[in-house]
């Protein structure tokens, strides 16, 4: 049996990259294998949130995964701060990650681009935090967007790292799992990159039909192909990238097909994407505002993964001690 992991930075609502990205492939993936979701908000720290915006967002954050799909009594759902091993793991994989490597991933660069006032160390060491996410469990699937793919990378590193030092297969080597697909990518509505909440282009699970209506009208789009078979720029390849994901097949290739034969219409192709948005997103909206106040049920959600999660934790970091060398007197 498998064991999965995934798991989300508690930074406000999920959107449709999130749940492309990693809530579908874990949902499909809950009932054959020992599953794991977590809400990430350690992570979430090193953008400084307010006490009560991180609790509100971890709350948030597990009402959305709940309405997701994600079977309570199946997969263990827990909050990364109630498991107090992972903090430990992640000191230990510290002691074997070089800055340089820290360095020079690609996330690190780009978040000290965008907020240059506040490069902490908690940013520097983000991939260790999520190695000790993924190892604690001894997770070897992890669900997640093509985005995540180079902090994967550098999981493997570190838990092939510790094996060597300590002389121990251990560790097992996590990869990035999307049914043998490639990772996706969801765009931004702004045809920018990837639809993000820090990029301000996304849509959320929870935004209501007039509100998509709206952000979907407003992509900005180009005058037309002028050519058959015109290869689509950005700003309309994202439109088609989000159709994918949540149309018919059909009604994808109808507008494919409109789209090389140069008769696109983009008003009716963005009319089409946001009543498919919200066909999407209604049972899940419904989902999350029906549970949103459940205050018990969502109190036990979480009592009963933290107890899942530390049981599977604490045997993994006993282990990890013995390994390493630490003796009780
Ligand atoms: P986060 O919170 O940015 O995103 C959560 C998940 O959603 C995916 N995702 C996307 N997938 C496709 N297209 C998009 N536009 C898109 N936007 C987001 C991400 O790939 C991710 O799978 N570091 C992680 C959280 C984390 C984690 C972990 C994940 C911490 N520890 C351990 C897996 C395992 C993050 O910031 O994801």
């Amino acid at each position: 049996m498998n064991t999965v992991l995934s798991g989300i930075r508690s930074t406000g609502n999920l959107h449709l990259g999130n749940y492309f990205g990693a809530l579908k492939n874990f949902v499909k993936m809950q009932h054959e294998n020992n599953c794991f979701f977590f809400i990430a908000d350690y992570h979430s720290l090193t953008t400084h949130p307010t006490p009560a915006d991180l609790h509100n967002n971890v709350k948030q954050v597990i009402v959305e995964y709940l309405a997701c799909g994600i079977d309570p009594e199946i997969a263990t759902i827990y909050v990364q701060s109630d498991v107090i091993e992972v903090a430990e793991l992640y000191l230990l994989l510290n002691m074997n990650a070089y800055i340089g490597e820290l360095e020079r991933c690609t996330s690190f660069k780009e978040i000290i681009r965008k907020q240059p006032d506040n490069v902490n160390a908690g940013l520097l060491t983000y991939p260790t935090l999520m190695a000790a996410d993924i190892l604690i469990h001894k997770a070897n699937k992890v669900p997640v967007g093509k985005d995540q793919g180079q902090h994967l990378e550098m999981t493997r590193t570190f838990a092939n790292r510790f094996n060597r030092l300590y002389n121990n297969e251990y560790f097992p080597e996590p990869v990035a799992y999307n049914f043998g697909e490639e990772l996706t990518k969801i765009p931004g509505l702004d045809g920018s990159g990837k639809m993000g909440k820090s990029e301000g282009n996304a849509v959320y699970l929870i935004d209501s039909p007039e509100i998509i209506r709206k952000k979907v009208m407003k992509a900005v789009t180009d005058s037309g192909p002028t050519e058959p078979n015109q290869s689509k720029p950005d700003s309309i390849a994202n439109l088609f990238s989000i159709m994918k994901a949540v149309s018919k097949p059909d009604t994808y290739k109808f507008f494919d097909d409109k789209y090389n034969d140069c008769n696109i219409r983009y008003g009716d192709l963005k009319k089409q994407v946001a009543e498919d948005i919200i066909a999407f997103n209604t049972p899940i909206r419904e989902k999350i505002l029906a549970i949103t106040d459940d205050s018990t049920y969502l109190k036990k959600v979480v009592s009963m993964g933290k107890e899942k999660a530390k049981a599977s934790a604490s045997k993994t970091i006993k282990e990890v001690r013995e390994i390493i060398g630490f003796k009780s007197f």
